[in-house]
C-alpha cells in the first residue's frame, strides 16, 4: 500500500497544483529534484567533468536501477535523450530490406509511425496496422495470421498515448517468439505506472522515458535490447563513445547497448532519473500499479457520470490515462480553463496517434491523467470542475 501522506510530503508540487498531467511529465520527488540540484550546483561551483567524476558510483548506479525495473541486465541499458530517440535507435538500427514487413498497432504513437512511414518509402518495406479486439487491444489471433517470413518486426506500445488501454504484451511475446521475429515494445506510457519484466512480456527491445510515471526529470530516457538483439542492430550514428577508434582505419563497436548513447550527456538528469527509478522500485510497482488504476477508475466514474462528457478510453484492463470531451468545449479549452483553477491536464491532438483519432472521429481530446499522489479529493476537484464547464 502506498502511504499517500509520505508521498505529498515528498511531491512539494502538491501544494501548487493538481497534477493530472502525468502522462506528459509527472512531478518530480524532492529526492530526485534534490540530487538534480545537487549536481548542477557541483558543475557550477567546481566544474561539469569534476562533478562527472565525483558521481561516477551514482552514474554507473543508473544502469543497475534500470536495469532491476525492467528486469534486463544493466550491459543491455543504454541512456539516452528520451524515449523517441531511444526507439529511434532500435529501429532505425534494424537490417529492413525491401519487401519486408513491420506489423504494429492502430493507437501507434506519432513519431514511431512516422518513422514507419519515412524507412517503408525509403526501403520499401510494408507497414501493415493489426486490428484490434471489439475492446480496443491488438487482437493476438489476428497477429499471428498476419505473419509471413517477410515479418522483420513486431512493434507495439504498451500503452498508447491518447487511450487508457493496456496492449496484451506478453501474448503479443508468445506470438513473436512462436515464429522467430524480434519485438520492439515501447514502454513509456507504462514504466513507473505497473510493473514490467522484459522475460514475462519476451519483447527484445523497450523503451521509455523518465520524466512521465517514472517522475524524473526531462530530457533523458532509455533503450533496453536483449543482448542476443544486440548484433542484429546496426546502430544509425556512431562517436567515440559509442565505437572505439582503435586505428587510422579501424574502429570497433563498444560492447553492450551503450553502442547507442553518445558522449555528451546532462549527468544531473541521468543521475536524477536513476533515482526516480529507485523511489519507484522502493515504493514498489505493484502497489503503484493498485493505486494508480484504482484513482483512475474513480476519475471515469466521476467524469463519466457528468451530462455532456464522452469518455474515449477502449481497453479490457485500463490504467492511469484518461480521455474525454466536453460537448461544445475545445480540449484546449478545458486544458486552459483547467489551468486556471489550478488543476494540470493535457490535451492530445489527431497527430499524435492519426488511427486511433480517426476512428473516433475527433480532432483532439483532454487527456487527464492520475498518479499515486493524487487524492480523492483531488478527483473530486476536477470532475466539479469539469462539471461546470460542462453546463
Ligand atoms: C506511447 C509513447 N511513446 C513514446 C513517447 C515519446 O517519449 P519522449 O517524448 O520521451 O520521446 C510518448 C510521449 O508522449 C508516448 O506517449
Amino acid at each position: 500500500m502506498i502511504d499517500v501522506a509520505a508521498v505529498r510530503l515528498d511531491t512539494p508540487g502538491v501544494e501548487n497544483v493538481a497534477h493530472f498531467n502525468n502522462a506528459g511529465a509527472s512531478l518530480m520527488s524532492r529526492p530526485v529534484y534534490e540530487t538534480v540540484s545537487v549536481i548542477l550546483e557541483e558543475e557550477y561551483l567546481c566544474g561539469g567533468y569534476e562533478t562527472a567524476r565525483a558521481f561516477e558510483v551514482d552514474i554507473q548506479g543508473v544502469y543497475t536501477s534500470l536495469a532491476t525495473l525492467v528486469g534486463g541486465a544493466r550491459d543491455e541499458i543504454a541512456v539516452v535523450e528520451n524515449a523517441t530517440v531511444a526507439w529511434q535507435h532500435a529501429f532505425y538500427g534494424m537490417r529492413f530490406q525491401s519487401g519486408d514487413q513491420v506489423l504494429t498497432t492502430t493507437t501507434e504513437y506519432g513519431a514511431n509511425f512516422v518513422a514507419y512511414l519515412q524507412i517503408g518509402e525509403r526501403k520499401g518495406i510494408s507497414i501493415d496496422v493489426v486490428p484490434d479486439t471489439a475492446t480496443g487491444e491488438v487482437d493476438i489471433a489476428a497477429l499471428a495470421s498476419m505473419i509471413t517470413d517477410r515479418t522483420k518486426l513486431i512493434s507495439i506500445n504498451h500503452m498508447p498515448t491518447s487511450n487508457g488501454l493496456v496492449n496484451p504484451a506478453a501474448d503479443v511475446g508468445r506470438v513473436a517468439r512462436d515464429a522467430g521475429v524480434p519485438f520492439l515494445l515501447d514502454a513509456c506510457q507504462t514504466l513507473g505506472q505497473m510493473p514490467i519484466d522484459v522475460e514475462e512480456i519476451g519483447c527484445d527491445m523497450l523503451t521509455g522515458t523518465s520524466r512521465k510515471f517514472l517522475r524524473g526529470p526531462r530530457g533523458v530516457g532509455f533503450l533496453w535490447v536483449r543482448d542476443s538483439m544486440l548484433d542484429q542492430l546496426d546502430p544509425i550514428v556512431l562517436d567515440h563513445h559509442a565505437a572505439e577508434w582503435t586505428g587510422r582505419l579501424t574502429y570497433a563497436l563498444r560492447p553492450g547497448a551503450r553502442r547507442f548513447e553518445n558522449w555528451e550527456t546532462m549527468i544531473a538528469a541521468k543521475v536524477g532519473f536513476g533515482v526516480a527509478v529507485d523511489y519507484a522500485l522502493d515504493l514498489g510497482l505493484d502497489s503503484i500499479w493498485d493505486r494508480d488504476s484504482y484513482l483512475a477508475a474513480e476519475l471515469r466514474q466521476g467524469l463519466g457520470a457528468i451530462d455532456g462528457v464522452t469518455l474515449h478510453d477502449r481497453g479490457t484492463v485500463k490504467g492511469a490515462i484518461v480521455m474525454f470531451d466536453v460537448d461544445g468545449v475545445e480540449p484546449v479549452r478545458v486544458r486552459d480553463d483547467l489551468h486556471e483553477q489550478g488543476i494540470n491536464v493535457s490535451y492530445s491532438t489527431r497527430g499524435s496517434s492519426v488511427i486511433d483519432f480517426d476512428r473516433r472521429g475527433v480532432e483532439s481530446l483532454v487527456r487527464a491523467s492520475v498518479h499515486y499522489f493524487n487524492t480523492e479529493d483531488e478527483i473530486a476537484r476536477l470532475v466539479r470542475t469539469v462539471d461546470i464547464l460542462a453546463r
